[in-house]
C-alpha cells in the first residue's frame, strides 16, 4: 500500500519537534525492561500468565492466569518487545518459553473471539521477529481456529457464545473484537485461506454499520439475529450503562479501525477510526487518562483507566501516520504523545509494584480490577513507546 511516503514522515517530525520536548522514550523502555527483569525473577511457571496486581490488597507481585484466558498473549507479546529493544538474549529464552507454553489453547475448541488477542500478540511478535516457521504454524491454526466463530449471515465473529445461554444473545459482538481480526489478516498474507481476509473485512464494516451511535461513541456489545442478521440490540457488559462510552471500547474502536485501514486500505475504516477518536479526544480530562467510563455518574472521582489510554496512544500513533493532512496528523501524534508523556510521568508503578504501569480498570460492574495494575495496559503501553521511538528515529511506525 502506498500511505507510507516520506513526506507523511517528515510532517511528524515536525510534530516532534514543535512539542515543547521529546518524550525520553529510552529511559521508559530501560524502565519498562528493568521491570520486567524484576517480574521475571518470581514468574518461572509457563502454565501460568500474569494478569494483574491489585492496589486495594496492597500486593506488589503479578497474580497470574491459565493460558487459557483472554490476558494469556500479553506478557509472552511484552517479551518479545522488550528483547526487540535490549537484544537481550535471557529474555528472548524467556519469551520462547511463555509463547510455547501456549500452543496447548489451540487444542480447545474455541468458545470466544479472543484467540486473536491470546496468539497475535504473543507469537505474531515471536514471527515478525524470528521468521521461525513453528510461530507461522501455530499462528495459522489459531486463525481457522478463530474464524469457526464466524456467522456468515451476521457478518461478524460470534465473539460470546455462552452468552446466547447465559444472556438470551443469540449472537453477539464486542467492540474488543476488532483487535482479532489482525490475526485474520495476517494469515490471509501468509499462506492461510483467503476468506480469511473476506471475513475480517465484512465483520469491519458490519461493526462500523452497527456498533456506533451517530456522535461515534460505541457501545460494548452488539446483539444480533442469526436468521435475518440484522441488529437486535446495542447494550453494555463492561461499560456504565447501555448508552455510554465506555472508555477502552472506544480506545479498541480507536486501534481496530486504524488497524483495518492499514490491512486493506479501505478509506472509510480510516474515516470511522478517526471520527472514534474525535469524540474520545474531545471528552478526554485534561491528563490525556480517561475514567473507565466516559459518562461514569460520579466523575471526577471514578477510577481511571491508564490501559484505555495505553491502547489510544498506540492506535493514535498510527492513525497518524496514514494522514496527509498536517493539522490532523500532528493532532493525533500530539495527543498520543501527551497521554504517553502522562502515563510516564505519573502513572508508572516503579517501587510500587513489578508492573509498568498502576491505575486501570478491567470489570467496573463486576467489581474486578479496579485501579490495578493489568497486563495489557503494559503491553500496549510498551507497543506505543516502540512505535513513538521508531518515529523518532525517522522509520514507519509499523513495518
Ligand atoms: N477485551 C476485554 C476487555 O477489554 O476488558
Amino acid at each position: 500500500m502506498k500511505k507510507y511516503v516520506w513526506g507523511s514522515l517528515l510532517i511528524l517530525l515536525c510534530a516532534c519537534s514543535s512539542q515543547s520536548s521529546k518524550l525520553d522514550v529510552d529511559a521508559d523502555l530501560e524502565y519498562c525492561e528493568a521491570q520486567v527483569k524484576k517480574s521475571l525473577e518470581v514468574l518461572d511457571d509457563t502454565t501460568k500468565m500474569p494478569r494483574n496486581i491489585l492496589s486495594d490488597r496492597n500486593e506488589h507481585v503479578w497474580n497470574c492466569t491459565s493460558i487459557y484466558d483472554w490476558t494469556s498473549g500479553f506478557w509472552p507479546g511484552i517479551l518479545w518487545y522488550v528483547y526487540e529493544f535490549s537484544g537481550d538474549s535471557e529474555i528472548k529464552r524467556q519469551a520462547e518459553r511463555f509463547s510455547s507454553a501456549l500452543y496447548p489453547v489451540l487444542n480447545r475448541k474455541p468458545d470466544n473471539h479472543d484467540l486473536g488477542f491470546m496468539m497475535y500478540c504473543s507469537l505474531g511478535n515471536a514471527y515478525r521477529l524470528t521468521q521461525k516457521e513453528e510461530y507461522k504454524k501455530i499462528l495459522l491454526q489459531a486463525a481457522d481456529s478463530l474464524a469457526t466463530l464466524y456467522d456468515e449471515r451476521v457478518g461478524t465473529i460470534h465473539s460470546w457464545p455462552g452468552m446466547r445461554q447465559q444472556q438470551g444473545w443469540p449472537h453477539n459482538t464486542i467492540i474488543d473484537n476488532m483487535l482479532n481480526l489482525e490475526l485474520l489478516f495476517w494469515a490471509s498474507k501468509n499462506g492461510g485461506s483467503k476468506h480469511l481476509y473476506d471475513m475480517a473485512y465484512r465483520h469491519a464494516q458490519v461493526t462500523a454499520e452497527n456498533q456506533f451511535r451517530k456522535d461515534y461513541s460505541t457501545c460494548h456489545v452488539v446483539v444480533y439475529d442469526t436468521i435475518s442478521g440484522k441488529r437486535l440490540a446495542q447494550v453494555t457488559h463492561q461499560g456504565y450503562a447501555n448508552t455510554s462510552m465506555w472508555a477502552r471500547g472506544q480506545a479498541w474502536a480507536i486501534y481496530g479501525f486504524t488497524m483495518c485501514y492499514r490491512e486493506t486500505g479501505n478509506r472509510n475504516f480510516l474515516k470511522v477510526a478517526q471520527n472514534a477518536a474525535d469524540i474520545y479526544l474531545r471528552r478526554l480530562p485534561s491528563d490525556g487518562v480517561p475514567y473507565w467510563d466516559f459518562d461514569a455518574p460520579n466523575i471526577p472521582n471514578e477510577p481511571k483507566d491508564a490501559s484505555a489510554a495505553a491502547v489510544v496512544a498506540s492506535g493514535l500513533l498510527e492513525l497518524s501516520s496514514y494522514l496527509s493532512d498536517k493539522e490532523e496528523k500532528v493532532k493525533y501524534f500530539n495527543a498520543a504523545v501527551k497521554m504517553l508523556r502522562t502515563l510516564s510521568s505519573s502513572y508508572q508503578s516503579r517501587t510500587v509494584n513489578d508492573a509498568f504501569l498502576l491505575h486501570s480498570t478491567g470489570h467496573k460492574p463486576n467489581g474486578s480490577e479496579i485501579d490495578a495494575s493489568i497486563i495489557y495496559a503494559d503491553y500496549y503501553y510498551l507497543e506505543a513507546l516502540m512505535r513513538l521511538k521508531r518515529v523518532y528515529n525517522n522509520q514507519k511506525v509499523i513495518e
